[in-house]
């Protein structure tokens, strides 16, 4: 029985966990007929288009064109377009990623039509309410019919909120999937070089989320740690259009000719750009753990992460959104000799193909409501 799968992307962290489940579908074209949908959560050039050209992506087969809002506003407008495709389409499984507004928007969508859901990196938790992904995360993972986890204690999390076993498949990480498939292109990028670093000898720094960019104390605490760390070791910045919104100019003076701003980058530039880097500074989750699989030391600035394993296995440490704090880390992930590599289990390329034999082997007869 040939199986029809919707996927759903929105944001910049989507495309490189979709990317491989997609890819390893379409090897097997007599059991999957597949649709892309992009809500159009992300809708920058460098927030998009790079990243299709870079993973080999087809470009999407819908474009929902939700953009920007409150955070109600951009789920109801994510469920009031993407409903009318799943009910024309009618996929036989909807598989979401991470834990983004497109992620839990598609995913109440599905509940309600009773088109079954299957969530790629399911299990995560900060345990931090405040944070949006937390909610996305919780409540997408009461709702998905399959539960893809990328570690041992996202299953954990499941198990103590009760989620059947039955439904959780330990699968490993599929970003690290897409990482290890385009670590070789990246590498033979010149952008290292053509900015004038060295291997090794600079920093690299992302920064998004609402709690450390859109509180204006908070940003100039870690502005200003950046600065005085660009003192030593240069300090490279590509900034996400939410943070360049907030950064004024009075924030942003002291960080020019100090430390080097750029737009978001492509995903090839991105990893060459990481995979050279003294020390990673950041609060993404994604490149916690890109960080750990490429064993370069990792700062997150944060009180707390989903993704423990990048403490416990990996490179990264948290570090307090504090000027001071951020600094004395630095110099001392700057000092120490790099850690030797460290992979969790299953953070092995093959995240996608366990992904697909999952999927595979819940082809049962499904009765759709929509
Ligand atoms: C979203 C995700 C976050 C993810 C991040 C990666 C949620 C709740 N958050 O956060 O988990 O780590 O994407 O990038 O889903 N903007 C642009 N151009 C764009 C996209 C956004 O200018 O292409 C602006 C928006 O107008 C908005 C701000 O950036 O003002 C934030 O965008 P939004 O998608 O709401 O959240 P992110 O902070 O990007």
């Amino acid at each position: 029985m040939r199986q029809r799968i919707l996927h759903v992307i929105g944001a910049r962290p989507n495309y490189m966990k979709t990317a491989p489940v997609m890819a390893e579908m379409s090897r097997r074209p007599a059991e999957f007929e597949q649709l892309l949908v992009h809500t159009g959560q992300h809708y920058d050039f460098e927030m998009s288009e790079f990243f299709f050209r870079d993973l080999d992506m087809r470009i999407p087969d819908r474009l929902l064109n939700v953009g920007s809002g409150s955070h109600a506003e951009q789920t109801a407008h994510i469920m009031l377009a993407f409903e009318p495709v799943v009910r024309e389409w009618r996929p036989d499984w909807v598989v979401v990623v991470g834990d983004v507004n497109s992620t839990v928007a598609s995913a109440l969508v599905c509940a309600k039509l009773g088109v079954r859901v299957a969530h790629v990196e399911a299990g995560l938790r900060s345990r931090d309410r405040t944070m949006p992904e937390e909610i996305n995360r919780l409540v997408t993972d009461q709702l998905a019919d399959l539960l893809l986890t990328p570690s041992r204690d996202a299953d954990a999390n499941l198990h103590r909120e009760g989620v059947d076993q039955a439904k959780i498949e330990f699968v490993g990480n599929v970003m690290i999937d897409t990482l290890v498939q385009h670590l070789d292109k990246a590498r033979a990028r010149p952008i290292v070089s053509r900015m004038g670093l060295k291997a090794a000898g600079y920093a690299l720094v992302t920064l998004h989320r609402p709690s450390n960019v859109d509180d204006p104390g908070a940003l100039r605490e870690v502005v200003e740690g950046l600065c005085l760390i660009a003192g030593s070791l240069p300090v490279v910045f590509p900034v996400h259009p939410r943070t360049r919104k907030n950064i004024d100019e009075d924030t942003l003076s002291p960080l020019s000719g100090r430390v080097t701003l750029l737009d978001p980058l492509g995903y090839l530039d991105f990893i060459s750009l990481l995979d050279s880097a003294r020390l990673v500074i950041t609060d993404s989750g994604g490149l916690q753990e890109e960080s750990t699989y490429l064993g370069v030391p990792c700062l997150t600035v944060r009180p707390n992460t989903e993704r423990p394993i990048t403490i416990t296995c990996g490179t990264n440490r948290l570090v307090p959104r504090e000027r001071d704090a951020l600094v004395a880390a630095a110099s001392l992930a700057a000092e120490e000799p790099r850690a030797s590599r460290a992979v969790p289990e299953l953070w092995d390329g093959s995240a996608a193909l366990r992904v697909v034999r999952a999927i595979a082997g819940r082809a049962l007869p499904w009765k759709h409501s929509c």
